[in-house]
């Protein structure tokens, strides 16, 4: 059974016990050199770290959590050895049985210290700057925002990055349609300031759920709840009214003013797809978090992730996240025949999709690319998806590139599609044009309604036992 997991220190003692933690208990700078670290030490794949000594600050920093798959499953509580597909697989059954809403609680450890007027400083904390052109030092890689819809009362957690501004306000990257975006405008219809609270830590679900593309209106707490087969103890805010985790390591409160006029210059940022995220004078202005409270427990940890170019544990996580999501989605749409899904960590965990299916019927293939396409996650950047046939598990890139080079006839078997949703973020797109992408679907499937369909070589089977009976004998 899995080991039940509220706090990011369950969490940090798992990873210790099965050998994936290394502290570092050598000075280190917050500016560049703990991203630099931790970023070479997520290339070689390398273990989780927690830097104990950052220079002028007692807070440790906790990195590179989720760069191995490993890691993930020990969050979910599932063997070591899962792949990627065999943690999406579970995640979209759980998912799509049962989510369980959290457990309002009086009290936790996140109000041990509460720092109110002129003591909040976010500069409290060993905040990184991760990359030589960021903007500035950036407290949201893994943080995620919790915000609330003014209509319904629906709690949304979102992670979105956050620049320190100053001391006191927290810039936001709210990209179009992402939820707490959705949520802020219909604050500034109703004419008042959006409450939000930036948590860093509680389960340590909550990044790898927070960054997941939910349909607007499910909550990610009772997707953290179903994952981890326990409700989430959280605490009603006397400050926002929004439902804070117990077990938080740093909450920091405060309103947001939804009026475009008082946006801010946020960024530039070192992004995921290995690039900058355009100069700040040229992107558009930001929304800020005014903070007026910040909790944090005794001796909390501060927890951070280097982005950057893939692959990191942000690749893993939206690879994994996204993957998922999709497989519930098109689930939900009543797709036959999906045999697995696998949005890999190498195209950031986004672009592109590979689906796995059991043909049923002619078009089968089609239906299941233009099905991604249609999904709240797949219309949201997925450049490229590639349908193969069942003896083909979506993640076995060697035998997709062969199902590409051999079932696969581009001018019958490609679909282009103009126009469609895109990331802001996409460097391929011009600058100025970055809310829409084209795709591709690659539909490397053997036509179903063939009826001369070309022969697979199959081993004799007979053969091939004896062959394995005798393997030592061959000195192989
Ligand atoms: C490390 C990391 C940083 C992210 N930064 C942003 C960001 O700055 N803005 C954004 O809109 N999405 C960002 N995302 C993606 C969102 O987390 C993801 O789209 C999620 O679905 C947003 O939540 P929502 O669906 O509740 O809006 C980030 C994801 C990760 C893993």
């Amino acid at each position: 059974m899995p080991e039940k997991m509220q706090d990011l220190r369950d969490f940090i003692k798992i990873l210790e016990k099965e050998g994936e933690l290394k502290r570092i208990t050598a000075e280190v700078d917050w500016n560049l050199e703990l991203s630099h670290i931790a970023k070479l030490n997520e290339e070689r794949k390398g273990p989780a770290l927690l830097f104990e000594n950052i220079k002028g600050y007692e807070t440790p920093v906790f990195t590179s959590a989720y760069t191995k798959t490993s890691r993930v499953a020990l969050a979910l509580g599932m063997d070591k050895t899962s792949t990627i597909v065999d943690i999406a697989r579970n995640w979209s059954d759980k998912v799509t049985e049962k989510l369980i809403p959290p457990e309002i609680v009086k009290n936790g450890p996140i109000f041990e210290n509460t720092l109110e007027g002129d003591d909040v400083d976010l500069l409290k904390f060993p905040v990184p700057q991760l990359y030589p052109m960021d903007g500035g030092r950036y407290f949201g890689t893994t943080a995620y925002l919790i915000t609330k819809d003014p209509e319904t009362d629906f709690i949304n957690l979102g992670v979105y990055r956050m620049q320190v501004l100053d001391n006191r306000s927290l810039g936001l990257q709210l990209l179009k349609g992402k939820d707490a975006e959705v949520m802020l405008n219909k604050y500034w219809e109703i004419g008042e300031p959006m409450p939000a609270a930036a948590v860093i830590g509680g389960s340590p679900l909550g990044f790898l759920v927070g960054s997941t593309l939910v349909p607007y209106g499910t909550s990610e707490y009772e997707v953290i709840g179903s994952l981890s087969g326990e409700p989430v103890e959280v605490i009603k805010s006397d400050l926002t009214g929004l439902l804070i985790p117990a077990q938080a390591e740093i909450v920091v409160e405060g309103f947001v003013d939804p009026n475009p006029e008082n946006f801010r210059e946020e960024g530039p940022f070192g992004e995921y797809t290995g690039y900058y995220s355009g100069k700040a004078k040229e992107e558009f202005p930001k929304p800020w978090l005014k903070v007026e409270r910040i909790l944090h427990r005794n001796k909390p940890i501060f927890w951070a992730t280097t982005v950057g170019r893939p692959v990191t544990d942000t690749h893993m996580v939206q690879s994994i996240n996204r993957t998922a999501e999709l497989w519930t989605q098109l689930k939900r749409l009543g797709v036959p025949g999906i045999q697995s899904v696998y949005i890999p960590p190498e195209s950031t965990g986004r672009f592109w999709a590979i689906i796995s299916i059991k043909q049923n019927y002619p078009g089968h293939g089609r239906h299941a690319g233009m099905a991604v396409f249609a999904t709240v996650l797949g219309n949201y950047g997925v450049k490229g998806v590639i349908v193969v046939d069942e003896d083909i598990r979506a993640d076995d890139i060697e035998r997709v590139l062969w199902a590409i080079s051999v079932r696969y006839n581009p001018i019958e078997d490609t679909e282009l599609i103009k126009k469609g949703r895109s990331t802001p973020l996409d460097p391929s797109l011009p600058m100025e044009k970055r809310y829409i992408v084209s795709r591709i679907l690659i539909d490397a499937t053997t036509p179903h309604e063939w009826e001369r369909k070309p022969i697979l070589i199959e081993m004799d089977k007979v053969t091939m036992e004896k062959v394995l009976e005798r393997w030592d004998e061959f000195g192989l």
